[in-house]
């Protein structure tokens, strides 16, 4: 179970599903089914989707997550969106370098970095996503290139700059494939990237860093994958888009407890 100084958080990543009617339905149901979860729970909606969620979620536990950002404040950058814009529509966190953006879009470590700078100097919750793919892990590579995303990643900032940064182990070959880490690989890869986290800005950080797993986190194997002690919480892709398996997911420890 994670470490009491590190709040839990659980957040739903829509990517391109949903109509905006459903997208309303969806956020009204997750908002009434995660009322009695511990964890810190989020909402990371299509852009187009932000607004009309931020109406939903507003006054309510349920923050709201972007998916992406571009670096620059404002200007000619035909079909971006800056970190300004999303605070602007209601947003408090977003995800950068989801490895769909990594692998589809071309975001290179050193995006990562900028998009990384611009959402804190917005006071957005960046959640960084790293991850192996299967040919990485295959050969015994998975380390090196979470070492190399941590570092590009999260590189040239102040200690304090960085504390609220959220990181998500995203093991390429788990997401929206139906096989997930095991326990015991998740531990060991958030067990790694918690000590580069120390490398980089100090123990006092890595104490405090919440790492989340994603990769086909369900409401069956939420339990187990939490129970280990370097998981703070989990980015559900799949599982986001159904309020009840999304709130049993939200509900982990009070239901692993009892
Ligand atoms: P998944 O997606 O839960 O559908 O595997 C996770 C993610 O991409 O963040």
């Amino acid at each position: 179970m994670t470490s009491p100084i590190r709040r839990p958080l659980i957040a739903g990543n829509w990517k391109m599903h949903l109509t905006l009617a459903q997208s309303v339905d969806l956020a009204k149901a997750v908002c009434d089914a995660t009322k009695d979860s511990p964890a810190e729970v989020a909402v990371c909606v299509p852009f187009t989707a932000l607004t009309v969620v931020s109406a939903v979620v507003k006054g309510t536990h349920v923050r709201l997550g972007g998916q992406n950002l571009y670096w620059e404040p404002q200007g000619a950058f035909t079909g971006e969106v800056s970190a300004g814009q999303l605070v602007d529509a209601g947003a408090t966190h977003v995800i950068i370098g989801h490895s769909e953006r990594r692998r589809l879009f071309g975001d290179t470590d050193e995006a990562v970095n900028r998009k990384l700078k611009a959402a804190l100097a917005a006071k957005l919750i960046p959640i960084v996503c790293v991850g192996e793919t299967l040919d990485e892990r295959q050969s015994n590579q998975t380390f090196r290139v979470l070492e190399t995303q941590m570092a590009g990643g999260l590189k040239g900032f102040a200690p304090a700059d960085v504390s609220s940064v959220v990181v998500a182990y995203e093991p390429v070959w788990a997401i929206g494939t139906g096989v997930t880490a095991t326990p015991a690989q998740a531990q060991e890869a958030h067990l790694f990237l918690r000590k580069q986290a120390a490398k980089l800005y100090g123990e006092g950080f890595a104490a405090g860093l919440r790492l989340l797993y994603g990769g086909s986190v369900t409401a069956e194997n939420v339990d187990n994958l939490m129970a280990q002690p370097d998981l703070d919480g989990a980015l559900v892709g799949g599982a986001s888009l159904k309020a009840p398996a999304f709130a049993r997911i939200a509900r982990f420890q009070v239901e692993a407890k009892a």
